[in-house]
This record gives C-alpha cells, sequence and structure tokens, in this order.
C-alpha cells in the first residue's frame, strides 16, 4: 500500500550492499522529480546488486491504484515477494490486492512489518491482520524499521534462504519476457528483460513474438545505480537491452523475445496489454501553444505507452487532445508533467469512462467521449465498465461507505472481518461513479482510516443518458456527461446552479441549461454585470486601476472563451465532482 516504506526499504538493502552511499541521494530509485516530490512511486523500477555472493534482482513497485498493472507484471517475473505493512496503519485495500495477486503467481510470500520504531506501531494488531489475510505463522513475520536500518540485515540475510532461484536452463533456446521500457533519447527504447531460458547478447539478432519484428542487440546488462553494460545476460537474470528500437510503442510489455531465426518456440505467459480506462481532452489556454502542446505530448507518449492521445477540433474549445488514461491520479501526473515539464496551461475535461453502445443496426461501437455518443433513437443497448472494489475500514464506518457505495450504484459482495475492529469490505461498482471522486468520499466519511483498491471486472449492461450544457444556446464540449437516466433531472438541476456561481459575470445575462437531446430540463442565469468596476476607481488613481486590471488579467489565464463566454477551468471540473 502507499507510503508503507518500500521504495526507503529498497534504499537501505543497496546501502547494506555498498551501491548507496553519501553521494547518492535517498530515494534513489524514486528518479522522477514528480515521484520525489509527491513521495509515491509511478514506475516500476529494476536494481541488482550483489550481496554474500549472491545476485539480487529487486523491483519496487509502485503502491497507487492507477499503477497497479506495474505490480502485477512484475510479479510474473519474480521468485518471490516481501509483503511490507505498515505499523501504524496495518493491513490496507492495497495490501489484500496485491497479496492476492502474489498468491495468485504462486510467489514466496516474507510478510514484513515495517516502521516499528514509530510510537503509535501497533504491531501485534498488524501480525493478526497479516494473518488474516496470508496463511503464515506469526514467528514468521519480519519486523523492521526500513529508516533507522533495525532488522534490515537480518530480512535481507534470510531472503538468501527464503527465496527459491530461477530455474531458467541456459542451453535451451533463448525465451526473455519483456516487463518494462523507458525511451532514452540517444539509445532509444530500453526494454526490460527477465531471461527465463537460454541467453541474450551483444550482436545477436532477436524477434519480439508478437510483431515478428527483428533488432540486433546493440548493448545489454544490468541496472545497477547505473546501467551496467555485461556481454550477455543467461536464463535467470534481469536486465536491458539496447537494440535501435525507435519507438516506444513497438514494445509491447509482457511480450517474448525469441531469437530471430527461431520459429518453433512458444511465447511465455505474457499479460494483457494495458489500455486506458479513463479519457479526458487537453485543449490549450491559447491556441497559438497547440504546437508545443503537440510536441510535448509525443515526448511524454515515448516515455509512458500506456497514455494514448489523438488529436480534435472541438467546435466550441478549438484544437486539442482527446488522451487516454489508466485512472484519474495518472490523468493528473500527464497534466502536471505537461505544465511543469513544457511550460504549457491547459483546460481539461472532465474524465470519462469508455462505453460500448449496441446501435440499432446492429453495430457495436466504443465511445471515448460524450460529444460522440449516438443519437438516443440509434441506440438499442448501453453497456459501462464495472470494477471490483476492495475497502478496508474500522468497523464504525462501514454504514456510511455503504451508504455511499449504494447511492453510487454498488452492488455488494461479501463482508470479511480481519480484526474485531475492521473489515474488508467487496463490491461491484460502476468505473464512472469510482472516478467521481470515490477516493476523498472514503476517506472523508471514515476521517482517512478506509482505504481502497480497485481491479476492472469487464462491461454491464446500463440505462444511461447524455446530459448536455448549453452555455447562451451554445453546446460545450466538456461539459457534457453521460448519467444515470433516473439521476439525470436531479445532475442537470444541481449542474447548473453550481456552474451559475462558477461562470464569472459578464458585461451581459449568461444563461445555462441543462437539456437531454433537445429537451432542455434545466436553467439558470449569470447575471450581467452592473457597471464597469474600473468606474469605482475615481479620477487619477492609476495604480489602483492597474492593479485591478491584472488581478482580472490573472483570473482570465486558465478561460477559455466560448462564444462571448469565459469560462475558467473549475467549471469543466464541477461536472466530474
Ligand atoms: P509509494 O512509493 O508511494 O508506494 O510509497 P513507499 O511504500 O515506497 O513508501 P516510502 O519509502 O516512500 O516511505 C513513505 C514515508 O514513510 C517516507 O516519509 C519515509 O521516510 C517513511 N518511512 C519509511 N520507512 C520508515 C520507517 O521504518 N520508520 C519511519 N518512522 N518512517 C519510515
Amino acid at each position: 500500500h502507499i507510503d508503507h516504506g518500500k521504495t526507503t526499504l529498497t534504499d537501505r538493502f543497496l546501502e547494506i550492499a555498498g551501491l548507496l552511499s553519501g553521494e547518492h541521494p535517498e530515494q534513489f530509485l524514486d528518479s522522477m522529480e514528480l515521484e520525489r516530490e509527491r513521495g509515491i512511486t509511478i514506475k516500476a523500477k529494476v536494481v541488482s546488486f550483489e550481496y554474500k555472493g549472491y545476485l539480487f534482482n529487486l523491483v519496487d513497485t509502485p503502491g497507487h491504484v492507477d499503477f497497479s498493472y506495474e505490480v502485477s507484471r512484475v510479479l510474473t517475473s519474480c521468485e518471490g515477494s516481501i509483503l511490507l505493512v505498515d505499523a501504524t496503519q496495518g493491513v490496507e485495500a492495497q495490501t489484500v490486492a496485491n497479496c492476492e495477486l502474489a498468491m495468485k503467481e504462486d510467489l514466496e510470500i516474507i510478510p514484513v512489518i515495517n516502521k516499528i520504531d514509530l510510537p503509535n506501531a501497533q504491531i501485534e494488531k498488524t501480525k493478526n491482520e497479516i494473518m488474516e489475510i496470508l496463511p503464515v505463522n506469526e514467528d514468521e513475520i519480519y519486523l523492521v524499521s526500513a529508516k533507522t536500518g533495525y532488522g534490515v540485515r537480518e530480512l535481507l540475510d534470510d531472503l538468501i534462504e527464503k527465496i527459491p532461484p530461477p530455474s531458467g536452463e541456459k542451453d535451451l533456446p533463448l525465451r526473455a519476457l519483456i516487463f518494462d521500457s523507458v525511451y532514452d533519447s540517444y539509445k532509444g527504447a530500453i526494454v526490460y528483460i527477465k531471461v527465463f531460458e537460454g541467453e541474450i547478447k551483444r550482436g545477436m539478432k532477436i524477434k519480439f513474438y508478437s510483431s515478428g519484428d527483428v533488432y540486433e542487440v546493440n548493448e545489454c546488462g544490468v541496472q545497477r545505480i547505473q546501467m551496467i553494460k555485461t556481454d550477455e545476460l543467461v536464463a535467470g537474470e534481469i536486465g536491458y537491452v539496447v537494440a535501435g528500437i525507435k519507438d516506444i510503442s513497438d514494445v509491447k510489455i509482457g511480450d517474448t523475445i525469441v531469437e530471430a531465426n527461431d520459429v518453433e518456440s512458444k511465447p511465455l505467459p505474457g499479460f494483457k496489454e494495458v489500455k486506458p480506462f479513463v479519457f479526458s481532452s487537453f485543449f490549450p489556454v491559447e491556441e497559438t501553444t497547440i504546437e508545443n502542446l503537440k510536441n510535448a505530448i509525443e515526448k511524454l507518449h515515448l516515455n509512458d505507452a500506456s497514455f494514448e492521445a489523438r488529436p480534435i477540433n472541438s467546435p466550441t474549445l478549438g484544437f486539442g487532445y482527446r488522451c487516454g488514461f489508466l485512472g484519474t491520479l495518472h490523468m493528473e501526473i500527464i497534466r502536471e508533467r505537461l505544465e511543469r515539464e513544457f511550460s504549457l496551461k491547459i483546460i481539461t475535461t472532465s474524465p470519462n469512462v469508455v462505453y460500448k453502445v449496441k446501435l440499432r443496426n446492429g453495430d457495436t461501437i466504443s465511445v471515448d467521449n460524450p460529444s460522440n455518443f449516438p443519437d438516443p433513437a440509434k441506440i438499442e443497448e448501453i453497456y459501462e465498465p464495472i470494477t471490483k472494489i476492495t475497502v478496508v475500514s474500522p468497523v464504525e464506518y462501514i454504514s456510511g461507505i455503504m451508504e455511499l457505495l449504494k447511492e453510487k450504484r454498488g452492488k455488494f459482495l461479501k463482508m470479511h472481518y480481519i480484526n474485531p475492529t475492521r473489515v474488508i469490505i467487496e463490491f461491484m461498482l460502476p468505473l464512472s461513479e469510482m472516478i467521481q471522486g470515490l477516493y476523498s468520499q472514503i476517506k472523508a466519511i471514515s476521517k482517512g482510516f478506509a482505504s481502497f483498491d480497485y481491479e476492472h471486472a469487464g462491461y454491464e449492461k446500463a440505462e444511461l443518458v447524455k446530459l448536455d450544457i448549453l452555455i447562451n444556446g451554445k453546446e460545450v464540449e466538456g461539459l457534457s456527461i453521460i448519467v444515470p437516466k433516473e439521476k439525470a433531472y436531479r445532475k442537470g438541476r444541481e449542474l447548473v446552479e453550481r456552474l451559475s456561481k462558477i461562470i464569472p459575470r459578464q458585461l451581459f445575462e449568461v444563461a445555462i441549461q441543462a437539456a437531454i437531446g433537445k429537451r432542455v430540463i434545466a436553467r439558470a442565469t449569470v447575471k450581467a454585470l452592473r457597471k464597469d468596476v474600473l468606474a469605482k476607481c475615481y479620477g487619477g488613481d492609476v495604480t489602483r486601476k492597474r492593479k485591478l486590471l491584472e488581478k482580472q488579467k490573472e483570473g482570465k489565464k486558465r478561460m477559455k472563451r466560448i462564444g462571448k463566454v469565459d469560462v475558467p477551468q473549475e467549471a469543466f471540473w464541477e461536472v466530474w465532482k
């Protein structure tokens, strides 16, 4: 689970192995600037080190749910895993979910309780919770402080005994699994692999199983603190390969690498390709920056193939990009990186999920943008994505959480006590309801004590309609949403009310309407400004006048002009809330 100390523990291991010293920053594995600043791991990272004559390949995994696909793909290339639990927090939703993933892979799981140096550490309680989710005895659970280093060396020593060595044969034909890739402007794609069988060498011709594309290995090696070139990687090793691959999209995570002329080897059991689940549109605040946005998106895509983008031209918001993400945190991170690393100012529309719509003519289409939703007269059935939600919560907040999940169209599955005061609740919930603030709502109800995790669970039929928002008669892309039929009127009324408080008063009256098809179902008005505010600045008070103008300009920074009306970024977020 997020923040339980995985990256800190990894740092301690590296220190013991003599790889990390004063010159290297703490949390070296969280190398992305944003990762360090937010203190969260976004991408899984691999590092190899030697200790007591053994080679360890260790992968630090992200804790946030949006990136749990990283964890699942990493687990397929491991022999064992450390289940790290914060002694002050106990077992949380992602502890449960990731533990289940590791058990499915049949991995050796080593339970470790961290942060025992803290005065509020609840060691006994945490031990009992771990024993509820994992069949282990109390004396098999390690107690460490990744911060002070207490217990870390003993843990590392025991890993040698407890984690089995990899089993692959060096003399068989090459089969290596791709589990990650990053882009380097000099080397092209750097592909991270686990060699299951055979060996891979510099100069060798290799083939990607899924595409049949052939490349020559220019370089291979292992990842220490830096990349260290080696002549070969043999069965059991984890390392990287550079093979002049210019487009990172050509590297499919989960694909198998074989020798170029090998037509007999079967692929390793890979994993499903990840597809974006959440879509939103990015528009530059000033249209002149569309070229810059295009370049920035292309650059980011090189390093993150799970983020998709295609150019769009909206009648109201102009040129922009429709982008696909793994979840809403992923969306926020990409937006933040675009603004920070490329100095762009962007308007983001509210996130949407991908609907499958069966039409009366027999076709089924995928719709990732409400603006493209077909005319209701043409629709036979609508299907929406569903998730399985796991919530871990103190008992006293269960009824509040249950009520919230019911309001959000959740279907209760089961409940399980991990100790007399905490429960695991499982629910099915539409993804669209989940991305509309479920995380903060659950945190608010439980005063921060409950956690949740989700996994995608296919599609289900639903009664939905498209709700449009019109500003002075103009339908605005990005303000349209897909809502449950029975909630459409209420949503429409609430939304126009809230928008009327966000859209600033202009020199004329602004009508905000909610409509289903051609039928207007709610309306609110933003009254016109009575007088020019500057008129209040009497006579020659130039500085005051200038200050006021500047304040107005400041306020306009993140606005989009729709017709004659300036619509601020907040309006687009309001739809989502
Ligand atoms: P994500 O990458 O976001 O999933 O988090 P993580 O599990 O890698 O946690 P990280 O190592 O970033 O640690 C989270 C916070 O806990 C940091 O502020 C650490 O300094 C702190 N921390 C980690 N281990 C210990 C420990 O043993 N004791 C104390 N007191 N603090 C710790």
